[in-house]
């Protein structure tokens, strides 16, 4: 079965997704909407859907159409997806999925109403590289500390130096560098270890009132696993997880591009990664289609509690430090 899609927002990451969904075979571009038509157009005429959309509410309506991808501003995420679900489209949502618990509960309440799936876009965990780290975790003995990160300067705060305030650095949008870049560590930490005892967040806010990089400490049992995470500022850190028998070495958070594990005694090194799709987000478009047609609950019920747990964290590490997004308002 190959599932009929439609996009909201035209930013690169959309093209991503479309490339990645051909590439499934499992998906097929049918719709794009933008706030311009002259945008939809364009877009929509370089991958081939038959229809452009400037009317969100007209675009759920089209019966051709099966599940929206949705990669718009943070805050707009919830009204547009319910807009979808509303009328029986699957939701596939970037990350972060919505700006509170809140907002996520309702959303899945109106999915399960209306019989359809959301799903949020976070391409790391859906790589047969998450899958190996997984299986494996266990060659590394006791987890005893972690370090996971994503900082990557970004040009827009090239602009946000200059006064302005892109979406991703403002409050009003729901930006800000943990629930922009330390989604993806934070979805390793959970989806290798389970949701935490005790979160603290020590973020740096810009005079937004979002946070422009900052440290998440998760209290596990008997370890603390660190993420870092930032859009201002640059590192090539990679990822580690230390046990006692050995340490995971991933090159990157997302997408997990390499795995190395090295025997704390030996110091022996070992690849166990598989070598990525280029379009990696090929991996996530897969894992959904089959989710849909297989009616895959039980994957299903682990992604939901994933993005649950997330979402939980981000909120009290948000808390913590009065990043109020204007939703909350
Ligand atoms: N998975 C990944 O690797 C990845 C990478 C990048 C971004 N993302 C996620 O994708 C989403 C979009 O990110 P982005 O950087 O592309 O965001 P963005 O540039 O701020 O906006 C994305 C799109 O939304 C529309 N838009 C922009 N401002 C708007 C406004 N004020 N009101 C209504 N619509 C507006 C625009 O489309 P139109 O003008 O055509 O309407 C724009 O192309 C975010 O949730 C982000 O976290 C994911």
């Amino acid at each position: 079965m190959v599932i009929n899609f439609a996009t909201v927002g035209t930013g690169w990451i959309t093209e991503s997704f479309i490339k990645a969904a051909k590439l499934s075979g499992q998906m097929k571009l049918v719709g794009v909407y933008s706030r311009s038509e002259a945008k939809a157009r364009e877009l929509a005429n370089t991958y081939q859907a038959v229809n452009s959309y400037t009317d969100l509410e007209q675009m759920a309506k089209s019966s051709e159409i099966q599940a929206v991808y949705i990669a718009s501003p943070n805050s707009l995420h919830f009204k547009q997806a319910i807009t979808f679900l509303k009328h029986k489209k699957h939701v596939i949502c970037e990350k972060p999925i919505f700006s509170t618990s809140a907002e996520l509960e309702e959303a899945y309440r109106v999915a399960e109403e209306n019989g359809v799936y959301l799903f949020e876009a976070i391409r790391n965990i859906h790589t047969p590289n998450f899958r190996i780290l997984k299986e494996k975790l266990s060659m590394a003995g006791k987890v005893r500390s972690t370090i996971l990160s994503y900082i990557q300067y970004s040009s827009r705060y090239d602009l946000f130096l200059k006064g302005e305030e892109p979406n991703i650095f403002s409050a009003k949008f729901s930006g800000g560098a943990l629930v922009d870049l330390g989604v993806y560590p934070l979805y390793l930490a959970v989806g290798l270890f389970g949701e935490p005892k005790k979160v603290s967040y020590h973020p740096v806010i810009l005079r937004s009132g979002v946070d422009g990089g900052g440290t998440l400490v998760l209290e596990y049992e008997d370890f603390v696993s660190t993420i870092l995470c930032s859009k201002i500022s640059h590192s090539s850190l990679p990822c580690e997880i230390h046990g006692e028998k050995g340490t995971f070495v991933l090159e990157n958070a997302a997408p997990i591009s390499e795995i190395t594990y090295i025997d704390s005694h030996s110091k022996e090194k070992q690849d166990i990664g598989v070598e990525l799709e280029e379009q990696d987000m090929v991996y996530e478009c897969e894992n959904i289609a089959r989710i849909i047609e297989t009616k895959d609950d039980e994957t299903y019920q682990e992604l939901k509690n994933w993005s649950r747990i997330v979402l939980r964290i981000t909120e009290e590490a948000r808390r913590q430090n009065q990043i109020v997004f204007a939703v909350e308002q």
